[in-house]
């Protein structure tokens, strides 16, 4: 973990509503593992003394490269931020997703909204390819499909609206797929997205005794397991419950962790 003024190299439209934010950060770039996050300052908004977190989607050549669409204050003021600006990051913080896949398992990526980015560095760093299923509202909701078929994974969307793949949740392709394209080959999961869709994948795994590997969303107040804001409850091994931090244990959480009444109530 790092704290590091970076300097803004691009920021433009990316599309569906999301911006790309590419930061020159020699420290925290050759650090950075799939899953993992940068707290963020927003410059110019000196009156507000959060962090905001945002996943990271691309870190390589002493670069960093944020995703991320404007739904509130912090991410307006932060979206009229220029090139050459300076930007205090912490980073790389949290536990991201584990790329140790067992042989003969098939990796299938799960995303909806920025999923999409906190996914992409798996697909980059996994040994083999595997497939994707991304969903959202319609077709502008569909973020990177271009990045991870670059990657030579297969891509299978599903809009609400069916503007764009099947219509529906992803769990239509996804469940199409388990049922009919798995050819009796066991999946490994990694999902990032609404806590909704995170039950759901994490309910097909655990029906089948299968791995999922969940990155949760919580509102954050440090960043750095100090303030208790990002807790998350989690069952113990005896059946017991504990909290865990998702700044700091997570955010990434294998599916048989999660108590998902509790993470409901808070979604
Ligand atoms: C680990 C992690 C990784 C993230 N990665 C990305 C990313 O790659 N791209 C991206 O666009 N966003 C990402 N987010 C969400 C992002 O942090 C929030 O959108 C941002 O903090 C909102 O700040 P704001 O000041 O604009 O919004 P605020 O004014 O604080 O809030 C505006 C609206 O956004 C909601 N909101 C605020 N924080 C969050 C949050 N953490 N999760 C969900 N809703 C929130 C509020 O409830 C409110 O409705 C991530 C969040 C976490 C916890
Ligand atoms: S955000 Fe402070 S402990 Fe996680």
């Amino acid at each position: 973990m790092q704290l590091e003024t970076a300097s803004i190299l691009e920021h433009r439209d990316y599309g569906s509503g999301y911006r790309l934010l590419r930061l020159a950060a020699p420290q925290i770039a050759p650090q950075v593992q799939p899953g993992q996050f940068v707290h963020l300052r927003v410059p110019r908004l000196e009156a507000s003394v959060l962090r905001r977190p945002f996943s990271i989607f691309r870190a390589e050549n002493g670069v960093v490269t944020l995703l991320y669409k404007a739904v509130g204050h912090g991410t307006s003021v932060l979206s009229a931020a220029t090139s050459g600006e300076p930007v205090s990051l912490i980073g790389p913080l949290g536990n991201g997703f584990p790329l140790d896949l067992p042989a003969g398992r098939v990796p299938v990526l799960v995303a909806g909204g920025y999923g999409m980015a906190a996914l992409y560095l798996v697909a980059r760093r996994l040994a083999v390819p595997g497939l994707v299923f991304v969903g959202g509202r319609s077709a502008p909701d569909i973020l990177c499909v271009e990045d991870f078929e670059a990657l030579g994974w297969q891509v299978h969307v599903a809009t609400e609206d069916g503007s764009r793949g099947v219509r529906g949740w992803v769990t239509v392709p996804l469940d199409a797929w388990l049922a009919e394209g798995r050819a009796g080959r066991t999946p490994e999961f990694y999902a990032c997205g609404p806590n909704s869709m995170l039950e759901v994948i994490g309910q097909r795994a655990l029906a089948h005794d299968w791995r999922a590997w969940l990155s949760v969303d919580r509102h954050m107040g440090c960043g750095v397991g100090a303030c208790l804001t990002c807790v998350v409850k989690l069952k113990d091994a005896d059946g017991t419950w504990l909290w865990a931090r998702s700044c700091k244990e997570g955010p990434v959480f294998e599916s048989r962790q999660i108590h998902w009444d509790r993470a409901e109530e808070e979604a």
